[in-house]
């Protein structure tokens, strides 16, 4: 029989745990894939004698997952440990550097030290795979890399973040506020016990930000990535989005604009008649935009055992077979070097809530800050009456400038009248 392809996994988890459960359950049919088995041989995690859910026994285990890559039974290296920095960037380091095949799911890792590894991967001739690192189990970086790779691709965007679109749907089929469905999504395992990396965008910006790469062709830069996260949407604009015929989703959108690429993480208002906005519950979906293909959409899990295991593997037997692509897609010399556009040139159209005192003059003082910044209304609506209170008031924007738009947001915010931070959620077309 062919001789196995030798894999050490640092990072028992759930992640480690489904590509151990995988590599058993289905050796045969990877095994022909691959033309040859491929067998874990080696293994590390922090706490040693802990029930992993996996038989681990008969493997070597090492203390120091930096070990590794010296060890000459090993032929390729999978991180799933996590965290850009540390352990998981000492072994990406090491495995490339002693030219062993690198295989992570570590977005977080990719987003900020992807460039520099990259390079060093071309440099040594090394694979360096990661399918795993965004949208789970969809194999949207194949997909970017190598299926559409004779397109143009002028937009990348996706439903990156499981929990966030959980809880967003929650939010909505509950009619709930966001505390309460952000505690029952901790309860029930979709919400980590510190939550902010998932709902404040973070997460969802390091997966953008690698999508970005692949789809315009440029080293990763994470840095650029406008981020805002879920935190302020409530359920009064949840019930205004229904009411208008839009549903609220957290969305990373890449495009190639006229000034270059903008990268950005946002709530955003989408026609509730758009597939994606029919994505709900934890279920991440990609789509994307060439120019001979024209629209593709990707849906699946995003997260959990077996779909981020099925990403991993495939990754291995691609390495078993020897496939290699340039990590970006086109080699180091051959990559673009597109300027990355602030967000305040954004344009587009905008939703804005204000909660303001029910008298008299109080939408003329509105309107004419946003007359005078340039900001024209499409429409406006008002419910309820309640004399000298706080009542909800909905504007809708024309195309506009972000810069515009966030000034005369600040001059609103000011007004004595207006009696809250006002909400500012983006539209986009879908
Ligand atoms: N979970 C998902 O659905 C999912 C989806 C896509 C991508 N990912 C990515 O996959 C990676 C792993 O995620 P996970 O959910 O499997 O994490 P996890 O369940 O927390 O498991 C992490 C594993 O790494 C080990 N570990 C952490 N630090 C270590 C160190 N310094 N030395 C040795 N071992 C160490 C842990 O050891 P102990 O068990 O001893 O603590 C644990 O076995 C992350 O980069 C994550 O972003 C996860």
């Amino acid at each position: 029989m062919t001789r196995p392809l030798s894999v050490g996994v640092a990072g028992l988890g759930t992640v480690g745990g489904g590509v151990l459960k995988m590599l058993r359950t289905n050796a045969d049919i990877v095994s022909a894939r691959a033309g040859r088995p491929i067998a874990v041989t080696a293994v590390s995690a922090r706490d040693r004698p802990r029930e992993r859910g996996v038989p681990v026994g008969g493997l070597r285990r090492y203390d120091d997952p930096g070990a590794r890559p010296t060890d000459p039974a090993v032929e390729v290296v999978v991180e799933l440990m996590g965290g850009s920095e540390g352990p998981a960037l000492a072994l990406a380091e090491a495995s490339i550097q002693t030219g062993k095949p690198f295989v992570t799911a570590n977005k977080a890792l990719l987003a900020v030290h992807g460039a520099s590894l990259a390079r060093a991967a071309e440099e040594r001739g090394v694979p360096l795979a990661f399918e795993a690192a965004v949208a789970g189990g969809i194999p949207v970086i194949k997909a970017l890399r190598e299926g559409l790779s004779g397109n143009r691709i002028s937009a990348v965007a996706g439903i990156l973040n499981g929990t966030c679109n959980y809880i967003l749907t929650q939010l909505r089929e509950r009619g709930r506020e966001f505390s309460d469905v952000l505690a029952d999504a901790q309860k029930l395992g979709y919400a980590e016990a510190d939550p902010s990396f998932d709902i404040d965008g973070i997460d969802a910006a390091h997966k953008l930000s690698i999508l970005a790469a692949l789809a315009f062709g440029r080293p990763v830069a994470f840095k650029y990535v406008h981020v805002d996260g879920i935190r302020h949407i409530s359920a009064v604009d949840i019930a205004f989005a229904t009411e208008l015929g839009y549903r609220i989703k957290l969305l990373g959108i890449a495009r190639q604009t006229e000034a270059g690429i903008e990268t950005r993480v946002h709530p955003c208002m989408v026609p509730a008649s758009a597939p994606i906005a029919r994505v709900d519950g934890v279920f991440n979906a990609v789509v994307a935009e060439g120019d001979f293909v024209g629209r593709v959409m990707l849906e699946g899990r995003g997260a959990g055992e077996g779909p981020t295991a099925s990403a991993v593997v495939a990754d291995l037997i691609d390495i078993a077979r020897n496939r290699v692509t340039p990590v970006w897609g086109a080699a180091g010399a051959a990559l673009s070097s597109a300027p990355s556009v602030p967000m305040s040139a954004h344009i587009g159209c905008y939703y804005l809530r204000l909660m303001v005192v029910d008298r008299p003059g109080v939408i003329a003082d509105v309107t004419a800050i946003l007359r005078d910044m340039g900001v024209s209304l499409e429409s406006m609506l008002q419910r309820g009456r309640s004399p000298g209170e706080a009542v909800p008031v909905v504007l809708v924007t024309h195309e506009t400038r972000e810069s515009a738009m966030r000034a005369a947001l600040d001059r609103i915010a000011a007004l004595d009248t207006v009696m809250e931070a006002p909400a500012l959620i983006r539209i986009v077309a879908g």
